[in-house]
């Protein structure tokens, strides 16, 4: 369905930036980023200007109190910022200096675990008849001794720790510091809720729900099958990878949580809930609820997943448009502090360029992860300073740490992220690589990404219009945008040789935006050139 641009919510019309705060900028001289850092920057972000990179909103990884066991996902108190990161009145601090800059604040809101240094988990394990008891997930060995169920932690393992002292096993499908709670219990719904409440309270905009489909157990916690087709090479102790993910997540009774959790986010104005969801589409899709009474925008994940292939591009969109109901708006991501760098994943920066044309001009709101408008490649991590969980127990294949180095301002020593060394290695090409010296490149990946921001900014069609694909000879991923008047064509070469557009156009066009410089101002519709991994996005009349 096309909405009128001008009923659009700023959660459908915007950009949402992701920002790692450990990565962004440190302001206090720990080598880790900070809240005041992020205040730093957020000119960079939007100060109004083409100047700047124009964005709407921005999500920020967890700066919660934390011991870090998984940096931040493992939350000790949901309601205070970690003094790592700075206090509440810097975050008051950042929310309104956002505000004043038109920039809305998302913030990551963790619901499936909190650290095992929560006061809630800590009264949880003193005694099997502690009130908090069933705040989390404890169960009984089997009678021969062994785990109650053979469920996996994502980081490898088992996804039960056995307590001594009260002789029980909990529950973490993470680091075994991440105890699981328990939402089947009424009073820990409760107490969720008014974190949620607490932070709108206070001025934030929306939240970035991590891993919301696993909040409900199947409630008998059910054996997962195995996994007919699991990856090849798996370490021994990834026994999460060998099961099917059938009884953990997606179970039916979540959504009861899900519309929970939307009607408390509208008890306020105008907020988004935005779900982090894995599971194939048609479990996927549910997460709208059946009249939109769900989260509005369940990450789509699907691009990330891709190869380097238009038609799969192509595919992948189409499958998500086809399988959106009327009320669903679609939404796209191509990175985030999880996967390895885009620009490393599909092959070198002129893919990247091209990607994130696509991802900038698809129908439906876009998330760009930090450093990907410069460029940032996969960080090389020697073995020793892994310090990703994952990585750690995994191996280095896995680590996470790739795509979380400092963020590169200028090319002084630790890239103007830090002046000490920082928690994780900036990578080489600090030098040349950083927003200082791409500024005054015009034909920078920086420079392209702010035209191309603010292009879609300025186009209804863009950000609001229908999404049309047209068939397209050779590795070509070709489509309509349009919004009443406004026609533009998006036409991206996703292979190496050039390539004569043949695809039944006519008509007379205008470039809008070529990722390549130096390209052509006029051009023709029925003959349109493109060079090996150009994208192009043209006005045309008519
Ligand atoms: C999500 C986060 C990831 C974290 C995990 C556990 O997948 O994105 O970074 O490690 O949940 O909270
Ligand atoms: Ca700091």
């Amino acid at each position: 369905m096309t909405l009128p641009p001008s009923t659009l919510k700023w959660w459908q019309r915007g950009v949402v930036y992701q920002i790692y705060p450990r990565s962004f900028k440190d302001t206090n001289h720990d080598g880790v980023g900070d809240l005041n850092g992020i205040i730093e920057k957020l000119d960079y972000l939007n100060d109004g200007t083409p100047n700047s990179l124009g964005i709407d909103a921005i999500w920020l990884s967890p700066f919660q109190r934390s011991p870090m066991a998984d940096f931040g996902y493992d939350v000790s108190d949901y309601c205070d910022v970690d003094p790592l990161f700075g206090t509440l009145a810097d975050f008051d601090r950042l929310t309104a200096e956002a505000h004043r800059r038109g920039i809305k604040i998302i913030i990551d809101y963790v619901p499936n675990h909190t650290s095992d240094q929560h006061p809630w988990f800590i009264e949880s394990r003193s005694s099997r008849t502690n009130p908090k008891r069933d705040w989390y997930i404890w169960r009984d060995p089997k009678p021969d001794g062994s785990l109650p169920n053979n469920w996996g932690s994502f980081f490898g393992g088992p996804a039960w720790t056995f307590d001594p002292a009260t002789g029980q096993y909990y529950l973490h499908q993470f680091v075994k510091e991440q105890p699981e709670l328990n939402w089947r219990n009424p009073e820990v719904v409760q107490a969720m809720l008014d974190v949620l409440r607490f932070w709108m309270k206070r001025g934030v905009d929306g939240f970035r729900m991590d891993v919301i489909g696993l909040i409900i157990k199947d409630k008998d916690l059910r054996d997962n099958p195995l996994n007919p087709n699991p990856p090849a090479n798996l370490p021994p102790n990834d026994l999460f990878s060998r099961l099917l993910q059938v009884y953990n997540m997606d179970q039916d009774e979540v959504h009861e949580m899900v519309r929970r959790i939307r009607s408390t986010l509208d008890e306020f104005d105008d907020r988004v809930g935005i779900g982090e969801l894995w599971g194939p589409l048609d479990r996927w899709v549910r997460y709208y609820g059946k009249n939109g009474e769900e989260l509005q925008l369940p990450f789509n994940f699907r691009l990330m997943q891709q190869p380097w292939s238009a038609q799969a591009m192509r595919a992948s969109v189409d499958e998500l448009e086809a399988a959106l109901p009327p009320f669903a708006w679609p939404n796209y991501v191509l990175g985030n502090h999880d996967q390895p760098r885009f620009a490393s994943r599909f092959g070198g920066l002129a893919q990247a360029r091209l990607a994130g044309m696509m991802l900038l001009t698809l129908r439906g709101t876009p998330t760009v992860y930090y450093g990907d408008e410069i460029g940032l490649e996969n960080g090389v991590i020697p073995p020793e300073k892994i310090v990703d969980p994952q990585g750690k127990n995994l191996g280095a294949e896995r680590s996470r740490d790739v795509c979380r180095t400092p963020m590169q301002w200028d090319s002084s020593p630790f890239a103007g992220f830090s002046d000490v060394e920082p928690w994780l290695p900036v990578s080489a090409d600090y030098t040349t690589r950083n927003v200082a010296a791409e500024s005054t490149d015009p034909n920078s990946m920086l420079s392209f990404y702010r035209r191309l921001f603010w292009l879609r900014k300025g186009s209804p069609a863009l950000f609001g219009g229908s999404y049309r694909p047209v068939d397209a000879p050779g590795d070509c991923f070709v489509y309509w945008r349009e919004s009443g008047s406004e026609r533009k064509l998006v036409a991206l070469n996703f292979s190496a040789k050039p390539l004569r557009l043949q695809a039944g156009l006519s008509g007379k066009a205008r470039l809008a935006l070529s990722t390549h410089p130096d390209a052509p101002a006029g051009v023709t519709l029925d003959a349109l050139e493109l060079r090996p991994y150009e994208g192009v996005i043209l006005d045309v009349e008519g």
